[in-house]
């Protein structure tokens, strides 16, 4: 242990007197010892005393302009050989284990690319708590090292497991842990790569209805939810891939690891669209209105002002259409949606070549099915191969079975 160093972080337990021990005897292995005192230790042992021990500065607060000046917190979290957190109080270990980080101690624990002995102490009903285990179950999960608690009589008064470890014993496991490397492997940012069959690749989606303003509060629009289109958003980013969803009106949060855009009418989902590509696919789930009001009033329509006897409707861009017959920088596959409520493959199989889309996803979205606004979808995927006929299921086992299916194409 001779010439290393450890970072000693200070919790606020009953304990912490016994991290003053703990940082002579590492003294007196010739161990240097730099600390962290929290707020917590700091109600039952002063700053100046664990200096005073390690004839080192303690450190107590994240936000010290001259400690991040002289020494920042980065640079004290990495500096040390190992860190040991003892006593760890239920707070600090909850804190690393859920990624929190709202002080000194657990800013530098989660920043450090050393390996953290944890040295727990706490009553015996905390140390037992579910979600205590559990945080403890995940801190080893994620490589940390423990060092008790032990059994005993505490000084609240209870008996059982929750005692800190004896100084004398976590010295023994920071020998130990000293003994071998402590540099955490670099692996973790390689392992939030993404993986997986659509990994490196960019898929366009687009979802939900378009709304159509005719009047500052009236607008055309249709029973689309969006589930579909969402389900197959989150099943291409969970197979990888990087997603943009264009997002018409819908009450559907964005689905995690997705890049939602939300637009109202055709026209800014046209745009928003060809802002996103190029993409390696594109599925084109949105239902997008065709027509849109040929007007649109700046003030709400009013009967006593004449009202509306009609409504004149102008095209809507083809987003479909425009993104399928791109001559430059066309997705590898481009995949439509054909909702119809009569000859559904018949009508859908034409929508295919007008569009000239390579596969049509056609459901049957006739009063009855449920599938608009439903969870569970009927659908038959046409392609130059012919036609498949898939059983009913949920929307997200749709979404990922053609996710899967556009893998095989873009992969
Ligand atoms: C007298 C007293 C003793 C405490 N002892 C412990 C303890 O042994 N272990 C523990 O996890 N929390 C203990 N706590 C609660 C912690 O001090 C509290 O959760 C604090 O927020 C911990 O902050 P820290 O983890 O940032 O040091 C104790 C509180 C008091 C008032």
């Amino acid at each position: 242990m001779q010439g290393k160093s450890v970072l000693l972080i200070i919790g606020g337990g009953i304990a912490a007197f016994k991290a003053l021990l703990l940082a002579r005897l590492l003294g007196q292995a010739g161990v240097k010892v730099t600390s962290i005192l929290t707020r917590g230790g700091s109600e039952f042992i002063t700053p100046l005393s664990v200096a005073g021990l390690t004839k080192q500065k303690c450190y107590t607060d994240l936000f010290d302009l001259t400690d991040e000046a002289e020494m920042g917190h980065i640079e004290l979290s990495r500096a040390a050989d190992l860190v040991v957190c003892a006593p760890a109080t239920a707070d600090l270990l909850g804190k690393v284990a859920n990624g929190l980080a709202d002080d000194l101690a657990s800013t530098v624990l989660l920043a450090t690319d050393k390996k953290v002995l944890f040295a727990p102490a706490m009553n015996v009903r905390m140390w037992t708590h579910p979600s205590v285990q559990r945080n403890v179950r995940q801190l080893k999960e994620d490589g940390a090292l423990f060092v008790g608690p032990t059994e005993g009589e505490m000084a609240c008064g209870e008996f059982g497991p929750g005692r800190l470890s004896d100084p004398e014993n976590i010295v023994r496991a920071i020998n130990d842990a000293l003994s071998r490397d402590t540099t955490l492997p670099v692996a973790a940012a390689s392992s939030l790569a993404p993986s997986g069959a659509m990994a490196g690749k960019h898929v366009l989606v687009t979802a939900g209805p378009t709304k159509e303003p005719l009047d500052p509060v009236r607008y055309i629009a249709n029973r689309s939810s969006g589930k579909q289109g969402y389900a197959i958003a989150e099943a291409c980013a969970g197979m990888g891939a990087r997603v943009t969803l264009v997002s018409g009106p819908t009450h559907l949060p964005s689905p995690v690891g997705v890049d939602t855009i939300r637009v109202e009418t055709a026209r800014q989902m046209m745009t928003a669209c060809e802002e996103a590509l190029p993409a390696d696919a594109a599925i084109m789930c949105a239902a997008v209105s065709d027509y849109r009001p040929d007007i649109e009033t700046e003030h709400k329509i009013k009967k006593e002002r004449g009202g509306l006897t009609a409504i004149g409707l102008a095209e809507n861009p083809d987003i479909l259409r425009t993104v399928a017959q791109l001559e430059l920088g066309r997705p590898k596959l481009v995949v439509g949606f054909a909702a119809e409520t009569d000859d559904v493959v018949s009508h859908a199989e034409v929508k295919r070549r007008r569009k000239g889309c390579d596969w049509i996803v056609a459901n049957d979205v006739s009063p009855g099915t449920e599938a608009m606004g439903g969870d569970n979808n009927s659908v038959i995927l046409l392609s130059d191969d012919g036609e498949e006929v898939w059983d009913h299921m949920p929307k997200a086992a749709v979404a990922r079975r053609l996710a899967e299916r556009v893998a095989e194409v873009i992969g």
